[in-house]
């Protein structure tokens, strides 16, 4: 049975695509059979390899409205062990966009059902909203990573977001796990950097990632090149630190918590 992660936040920016192409990536490269699932409108996952909306059978939303058989939306990356399901939310499309408003057909976790022996890992990225799409995703997780930029109001932003995952696990999905708290685009050069560090892994209780991305131009190169950056440069920063994420997850036992909001700030307490 293949664990269901899904990266997501509620900000645009903060590395969820990046995240979920290079981590998928490295777990695959680690030997782990991983599909990546592109809920994202903006379809950049299925850009991050090359391919563009020309090139894909059957994506997602096919999937949701017409019903469209799973196998058929599976497309390869060209990187062993690592498929990836695209979107077809295509920006120009507005019937289909109309059409993700009202409930799809078949929820994500439905989906899923018939390839869960098929890999290792399932890692979806989500849209940065609290929208259709991303309850979908995080009804059908097992756990979930959030990245979080290194800014001065990383936490407040934070708020709504742990707010809905609360209310996710209390109606929908009582199983849903924090994998943990991802530190992105970090630059340990710049003092406010290491002073919101600290706050965030105060704030956050050891629910934060030992390992941290730092800011690396490689990373942002990954769809230009058409594949992750660890198929390119498997010795610059930005690879490194993902293989590092992917082994410490895979060393990690997944936490049971309950987040909190409590004025704009986070609580996070973990029940044992
Ligand atoms: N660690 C990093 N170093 C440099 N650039 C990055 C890094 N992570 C993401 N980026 C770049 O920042 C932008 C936003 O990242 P992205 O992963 O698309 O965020 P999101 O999916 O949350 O919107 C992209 O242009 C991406 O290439
Ligand atoms: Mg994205």
């Amino acid at each position: 049975m293949g664990e269901v992660i899904a990266i997501s936040s509620q900000k645009g920016g903060v590395g969820k695509t990046t995240t979920t192409v290079n981590l998928g990536a490295s777990l695959a490269y680690l030997g782990h059979r991983v599909l990546l699932i592109d809920m994202d409108p903006l379809g950049s996952v299925s850009a991050s390899f090359g391919h563009n909306r020309y090139d894909i059978v059957a994506g997602i939303i096919d999937i949701f409205i017409e019903e469209v058989p799973v196998s058929k939306a599976i497309h390869a990356t060209g990187q062993e062990n690592l498929d990836f399901i695209p979107t077809n939310l295509w920006s120009d499309e507005g019937e289909k966009r109309k059409l993700i408003g009202i409930a799809p057909k078949i929820q994500l976790k439905k989906v899923l059902q018939p390839i869960k022996e098929d890999y290792d890992f399932f890692i979806i990225d989500c849209p940065p909203s609290l929208g259709n799409l991303t309850f979908n995703a995080l009804t059908a997780a097992d756990s979930i990573i959030i990245p979080i930029q290194c800014e001065y109001y990383a936490l407040k932003a934070l708020g709504r977001f742990l707010k809905l995952i609360r209310i996710i696990k209390n109606e929908q999905n009582p199983d849903l796990r924090y994998r943990g708290f991802l530190l992105t685009m970090v630059d340990m050069r710049n003092k406010l950097t290491r002073i919101v560090i600290e706050k965030i892994r105060y704030t956050l209780q050891g629910l934060v990632f030992d390992t941290m991305i730092p800011r690396n131009i490689r990373l942002a190169e990954v769809p230009y090149r058409g594949g992750a950056v660890i198929t390119f440069d498997k010795n610059c920063t930005g690879a490194r630190s993902y293989l590092n994420l992917a082994n410490e997850l895979l060393g990690h036992k997944v936490s049971t918590v309950v987040a909190a909001e409590k004025s704009g700030e986070v609580k996070v307490v973990t029940e044992v």
